[in-house]
């Protein structure tokens, strides 16, 4: 994808680490559980980018030696939505990071002929308005059902909405920057297109079959 056409809501996490992991999940012939180990580290890093701008306080403690006002995170804690089922890969490494973190789900699936969201599950916090929302989704390829999930959790309230996606084709860039701009996407990698099952190319496969070994 063209830099010049990047929307502004894209942030690109392109640290080395990361584009070395995601190289090794792209391999077909990378096992199940090493692939999942590789998103549980990627997830990691992915969290610290996206909680980078989270609003501070400060606190006053005691250390061994003196008082001092330390610096805390503000507000309540935040929630991540998992888009499943692939997105509970990303979920995992997260709360490692942030393990007091709300967790909602959404449950949705891709009809095979339309490629459009049908939805079977949906559960988030009732709060969700006054936390910050990360909505994690391994492959952003067409956007439609991330679209569908993030006005889905507007729906329920949610306000400080952003989203992480391992891999995404442009197509799904476009289609959730234009239905949502207020939304950053926080992605490690901008592949060239989507093939006509709306799979993304080069892509890594089924991110779900890759994780849980269905295929
Ligand atoms: N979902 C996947 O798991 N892989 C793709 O390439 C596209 C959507």
């Amino acid at each position: 994808m063209a830099e010049a056409k990047l929307p502004k809501s894209l942030v690109l996490v392109d640290h080395p680490l990361i584009l070395h992991k995601l190289s090794l999940m792209r391999d077909k012939t990378t096992p199940s559980a090493v692939f999942r180990q590789l998103l549980r580290e990627i997830s990691l890093l992915l969290a610290y980018e996206v909680t980078r701008d989270l609003p501070m306080t400060t606190q006053k403690i005691e250390t061994p030696l003196t008082e001092m006002d330390a610096p805390i995170l503000k507000g309540k804690k935040l929630v991540i939505v998992s888009i499943l089922r692939a997105g509970n890969g990303l979920l995992e490494g997260m709360l490692d990071l942030l393990p007091s973190a709300r967790i909602g789900h959404i449950g949705l699936y891709r009809d095979p002929v339309t490629l459009k969201p049908v939805e079977y599950y949906f559960k988030v916090p009732s709060d969700i308005g006054e936390r910050p929302v990360i909505v994690v989704d391994p492959m952003l390829a067409t956007g439609n059902s991330t679209a569908y999930a993030i006005q889905k959790l507007k729906d329920a309230g949610a306000k400080d909405v952003r989203l992480v996606c391992l891999l995404s084709a442009p197509e799904g860039i476009r289609r959730v920057a234009e239905d949502h701009p207020d939304v950053p996407i926080y992605t490690a990698a901008v592949d060239s297109h989507l093939n006509d099952h709306g799979y993304i190319v080069p892509g890594l496969g089924d991110a779900g079959d890759r994780m849980f070994g269905t295929k």
